[in-house]
């Protein structure tokens, strides 16, 4: 296992994905519990993540020096290579922010280096993300290779199992950096064996665990908890228990979709719960859009409740977590605050339920591939995500049965307009926004003062960053029409060209 200890780098998940992806064990720790979490995991290899913070700055997280100590290989990536620096007495300048892909040059010394053993170039692109700089080596380490703006942007320290890369391998764009990781994988003497991704050994696992007992799962039609009700269901028959709440804030036809896929391909009938009005009720006057979610996960757990104690039988929870929700969940105490993500999460612990996790140790794409193989048709695997409050933080301002009526309607236009387009998959998100902003219209021969819809499409590949999606001015241009023309009472629409950051994808 390699232990990587995270300074609250934005991309530190990154890096235990690309872990995963060559075949070797992770775990996460924070640097005040790093020594501790070493002595319980025994890892082989530790890497220090980078960080938003200077070494100098009086609240920069830091280590124990007793870590260089222990033998145990480590690599420390930006902020991590500036931190070991630090502590082992080099000098760290702050310098000018830079930001993106960087060429990085390896010397002679690289040649000989395990961290960049049969590497094809000498010269190539990683992404760099720093605004301090380590001036000076420190003792015991050779550079091996140099950026324009680092003189040091690849060390090692061979006696003291030390290696540091000032840049990002975890990183997409950074090219070979899956070769770094793996080589220091192999420095560590990490045994690579890639995670099986085949539903079969999953399935068994269930059965083993849960024999006989039943499986209470909501599900959302979302997914991640269709893959593991799926799963579940695939394992232990009718002793599956689903649930859906149907709050109206999810999107057209979710229902009927889920009794489809329980009902046809498993034959499981899930128990759907029409809640839809008590939803409206309770968000009636409400617009704060945390209030809103405050109030819809409550609705959720207390409906929730009021099913499972009408199957007091049930012994296990079923949940459609996943690796990166385990991550978000941990956090980090020095990353920025992630929002909750899972209407059912924060369920009692009174309801004295065991959980059951299938899809714990996989990433979305990963149980996107577990839930083709297990049989689960392509459009309901390569659905987009959705927030799980739905709608309620699609529409600025009072959650209305009318506003949430043209929501659906424009937002159903948007995908279809972009499935028929052949964009859908291409695209992280798209979707519309009731933006509570109104303007004027001429409809028939009369002016009208009606809301604007905002139109969101973007492209992301790790939810920290995305970027809006360049559609084609004939595909914008139908679903105008259409929104204008096919749902009462909106003036206009607009197309949202704003990246993240600094906008965030939801535009609550
Ligand atoms: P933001 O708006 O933070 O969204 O850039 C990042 C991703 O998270 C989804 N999202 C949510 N999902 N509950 C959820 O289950 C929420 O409250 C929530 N808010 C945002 C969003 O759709 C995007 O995929």
């Amino acid at each position: 296992m390699i232990l990587i200890v995270d300074f609250g780098s934005q991309t530190a998940h990154l890096i235990g994905r690309r872990l995963r992806q060559i075949g070797s064990q992770t775990t996460y720790s924070t640097p005040e519990d790093a020594i501790k979490d070493i002595k319980k995991h025994k890892p082989n290899g530790i890497i220090f993540s980078g960080g938003p913070s200077s070494v100098y700055d009086t609240d920069a997280p830091t280590i124990s020096k007793d870590i260089f100590k222990l033998g145990i290989p480590i690599l420390g990536i930006c902020y991590g290579w500036q931190l070991m620096a630090h502590l082992l007495g080099a000098k760290i300048k702050n310098t000018s922010k830079e930001y993106g892909p960087e060429d990085i040059t390896l010397n002679a010394a690289a040649k000989t280096s395990q961290i960049f053993k049969n590497f094809p170039k000498k010269t190539f692109s990683v992404i760099v993300s720093h605004g301090d700089t380590v001036m000076t080596l420190p003792k015991g380490f050779t550079s091996l290779g140099e950026t324009k703006t680092a003189t040091y942007s690849a060390v090692e320290n061979v006696k003291d199992n030390l290696y540091a890369i000032q840049f990002h391998p975890e990183a997409y764009h950074t090219s070979y950096g899956l070769d770094i990781l793996r080589n220091f994988a192999k420095i560590c003497n990490e045994t690579l064996d890639p995670l099986s991704l085949d539903p079969k050994r999953i399935i068994q696992q269930i059965k083993e665990t849960v024999g006989d007992q039943k499986v209470i799962c909501a599900v959302s039609g979302g997914v991640d908890s269709t893959v593991a009700a799926f799963l579940i269901a695939k394992a232990i028959g009718k002793n599956l228990i689903p649930v859906y709440v149907e709050s109206g804030l999810m999107r057209q036809g979710t229902k009927d979709y889920v009794k489809k896929i329980f009902g046809q391909l498993v034959r499981v009938n899930p128990v759907i719960i029409d809640a839809q009005k008590r939803f409206i009720k309770e968000l009636k006057g409400i617009t704060d859009s945390e209030q809103k979610r405050k109030t819809i996960g409550r609705l959720y757990v207390e409906i929730f409740q009021e099913v499972a104690k009408e199957h007091k039988d049930a012994k296990f929870l079923g949940q459609g977590t996943i690796y990166s929700d385990v991550i978000e969940s941990k956090g980090s105490k020095h990353a920025s605050h992630i929002k909750s993500h899972h209407n059912v999460g924060g369920l009692p612990k009174d309801m004295h339920l065991l959980l059951l996790e299938p899809l714990r140790d996989f990433y979305k794409d990963e149980v996107r591939e577990i839930g083709r193989e297990a049989g689960l048709p392509e459009d309901v695997i390569m659905q987009q995500p959705f927030p799980g409050p739905g709608y309620a933080v699609r529409i600025i301002g009072e959650v209305t049965p009318e506003r949430l009526e043209k929501e659906k309607q424009a937002d159903m236009i948007v995908v279809e307009e972009i499935k028929r387009a052949g964009l859908y998959e291409k695209l992280f998100q798209c979707f519309s926004i009731m933006t509570g902003a109104y303007s004027t219209a001429v409809k028939g021969d009369a002016r009208v003062f009606a809301e604007v819809i905002a139109i969101r499409a973007y492209e992301s590949v790790d939810i920290m960053t995305s970027q809006w999606a360049d559609i084609p001015y004939t595909v914008l241009q139908k679903i105008s029409a259409r929104i204008v023309n096919e749902v009462p009472d909106i003036s206009r629409v607009v197309y949202d060209i704003t990246t993240k950051p600094p906008a965030t994808m939801e535009w609550e």
